[in-house]
C-alpha cells in the first residue's frame, strides 16, 4: 500500500519503519527540516533499541521515503497516498488539556489535495480526546472532502517500540465502516501471524481504549506508591507488601514497583486530559486526580529523604544523580522524575553531579544556566559521579546500576549515602558495605 505518516516521532518513525519492513512504500512527513536531513542521512533523532536497524533495511529496499511537509516533494507525494496515518504530539496544555495543534495542521495538510478523498483512510495514532475523530470529519467536511476518519490508538513503549510494533499484544481499529477495517487489518495481519489480536469497535470506544488503559497503569504505580508512602509509616517493608499481593494472580505483578512515580510523554498528560475531558463532560474523574496528586508527590520523594538527613537546606552538599531518563532505554527525559528532583536540589543550594548512558546530553540542554555555574555537573562515568558526593539518588533504574562496585563506590564518595528511588538494591546489602540506606517504603 502507498502510506504517508505524519509525524517522525517515537510512534511515527517506528509505524512507518514497521510498515515499510511488511512491503508497503512509506512517505514519512515531519515538519521538522533537521529531523527528516537527518533520516535521509541515515540517522536516528533519539535512542531506540532497533529502530536504526529497522529504518535502515526500510532505506535499503526504498521502501520508505523521508519529507518535509514545506517541501515541493511533499506536495507531489501527498496525493498518491490512499492510507494517512496521524503520528504527530498532542502534549499537555497548561490546564491539562491536550494540545491539538500538530494533529488539526496535520489534518489541514492532507485536505489540501484536490478531489474528494472518499477512497482514503486517515487513521488517528496520536493520543487524542475522545469526540476527536467527529471533530476532524468536520473539518475535511467544511474543505469538501470525504475520507473516512479512524481511530487506531498506538500502545508501543519507548524502549521496546519495535517489538511492540511487530508483536502487538492487540491493535484496535475504531470505526464503524467495514471497508476501512478491511483494509487496516489487512495492514496490520502481517504483525500477527500466530493469532489474530485485531479489536473492531467504535471510535469514540477506541478512543477512550487509550486513556483507559494509561489512566489504569498509572493508578497501579500511585497504589503501590501510596502504599509505600504508609509502609515507611508504620513500619512494614513495600517489598514484602509486594511479594504478598502479587501472588494473587488477580492483581499480577506488573507496574506495581515502588520507586519514582510515572513520567514520561504520555502516563502524566494523558491522566491530565482525562481529567480535563471529565470536566467537560460534567463528571470529575476522582480516581486519575488522585493518581496525579500521589505521583506528584512521589517524585520528589528523594529530596525529602535528603532533608530528613542533612535538614531543609543542602548547601554545601553535592548529590550524585545516577540515571535521568523517565525509565531505562531511552533517552526520553519528558515528565521524567530527574527534570522535577533537579530544580529542587538546585533551589535547596545543593550541588549536583549527573549521569545516565543515553540521556546526559539532554539535560544539559534542559539546565544551561545551571550548567554555566557549575551546579550541575554532567559526567561521563557514574563512579565519577558518585566521587566526593554526600549522597547518590538511583533515579532510573538502568541495568549498569544494578550491581555496583560498592567497595569502590563507598571509598570515592564523602559520604556513603543512597537513596535508592527504584529499590533496586537490597537494603541489608548496602548496610553491610557501609552505606546508609534509604529505599521507597522500606523502614
Ligand atoms: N511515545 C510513546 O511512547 C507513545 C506511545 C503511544 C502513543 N503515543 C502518542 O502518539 C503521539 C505521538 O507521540 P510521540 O512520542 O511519537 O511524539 P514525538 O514528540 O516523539 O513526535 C512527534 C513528531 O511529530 C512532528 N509533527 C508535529 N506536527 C506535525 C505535522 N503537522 N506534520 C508532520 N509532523 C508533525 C514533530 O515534529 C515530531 O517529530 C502522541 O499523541 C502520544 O501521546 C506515544
Amino acid at each position: 500500500m502507498e502510506i504517508m505518516v505524519f509525524g517522525a516521532g517515537y510512534v511515527g518513525l517506528v509505524t512507518g519503519a514497521g510498515l515499510a519492513s511488511t512491503g508497503n512504500h512509506v512517505i514519512l512527513a515531519d515538519t521538522l527540516k533537521e529531523r527528516i536531513q537527518l533520516l535521509r542521512e541515515g540517522g536516528v533523532p533519539f535512542y531506540e533499541p532497533q529502530l536504526p536497524d529497522l529504518l535502515e533495511k526500510a532505506r535499503r529496499t526504498k521502501n520508505i521515503q523521508f519529507v518535509h511537509t514545506e517541501s515541493q516533494e511533499f506536495k507531489d507525494t501527498l496525493a498518491s497516498a490512499e492510507i494517512y496515518f496521524i503520528g504527530v504530539g498532542t502534549p499537555e496544555l497548561p490546564d491539562g488539556r491536550a494540545n491539538m495543534d500538530y494533529v488539526f495542521s496535520a489534518v489541514d495538510m492532507i485536505a489540501s489535495q484536490e478531489g474528494d478523498l472518499s477512497n482514503k483512510i486517515v487513521i488517528m495514532k496520536s493520543t487524542v480526546p475522545v469526540g476527536t475523530g467527529d471533530v476532524i470529519e468536520k473539518k475535511f467536511k467544511a474543505a469538501k472532502k470525504s475520507p473516512t476518519v479512524v481511530s487506531n490508538p498506538e500502545f508501543l513503549k519507548q524502549g521496546n517500540a519495535v517489538q511492540d510494533f511487530l508483536k502487538p499484544e492487540r491493535v484496535i481499529i475504531g470505526t464503524d465502516n467495514e471497508k476501512a477495517r478491511e483494509a487496516i487489518s489487512f495492514l496490520y495481519r502481517a504483525f500477527m501471524l500466530k493469532r489474530d489480536r485485531i479489536v473492531c469497535m467504535s471510535r469514540r470506544s477506541a478512543e477512550l481504549v487509550k486513556y483507559a488503559c494509561n489512566a489504569f497503569l498509572a493508578t497501579k504505580i500511585s497504589f503501590i506508591n501510596e502504599m509505600a508512602q504508609l509502609s515507611e509509616i508504620v513500619g512494614a517493608d513495600i517489598r514484602e507488601v509486594r511479594d504478598g499481593m502479587i501472588t494473587d494472580s488477580r492483581i499480577g505483578d506488573q507496574f506495581l514497583f515502588p520507586g519514582l512515580g510515572f513520567g514520561g510523554s504520555c502516563f502524566p498528560k494523558d491522566t491530565h486530559s482525562l481529567i480535563a475531558q471529565g470536566q467537560a463532560a460534567g463528571i470529575e474523574l476522582q480516581l486519575p486526580t488522585a493518581v496525579a496528586a500521589v505521583n506528584k508527590k512521589q517524585q520528589l520523594w528523594p529530596v525529602q529523604k535528603l532533608q530528613k538527613v542533612f535538614g531543609k537546606s543542602l548547601s554545601g552538599k553535592t548529590i550524585a544523580l545516577w540515571g535521568l531518563a523517565f525509565k531505562p532505554n531511552t533517552d526520553d527525559l519528558r515528565e521524567a522524575p530527574s527534570i522535577k528532583i533537579i530544580p529542587e536540589l538546585l533551589k535547596l543550594g545543593a550541588k549536583i553531579k549527573a549521569y545516565d548512558p543515553v540521556a546526559a546530553h539532554r539535560v544539559a540542554e534542559l539546565f544551561p544556566d545551571a550548567i554555566k555555574t557549575k551546579n550541575l555537573v554532567v559526567c561521563e562515568d557514574a563512579y565519577e559521579t558518585a566521587t566526593t558526593s554526600d549522597a547518590l539518588l538511583i533515579v532510573t533504574e538502568w541495568q549498569e546500576f544494578r550491581t555496583p562496585n560498592f567497595k569502590k563506590l563507598k571509598s570515592s564518595m564523602s559520604r556513603p549515602l543512597i537513596i535508592d528511588g527504584r529499590n533496586i538494591y537490597d537494603s541489608k546489602i548496602a548496610k553491610q558495605y557501609g552505606f546508609e540506606y534509604f529505599g521507597v517504603g522500606v523502614s
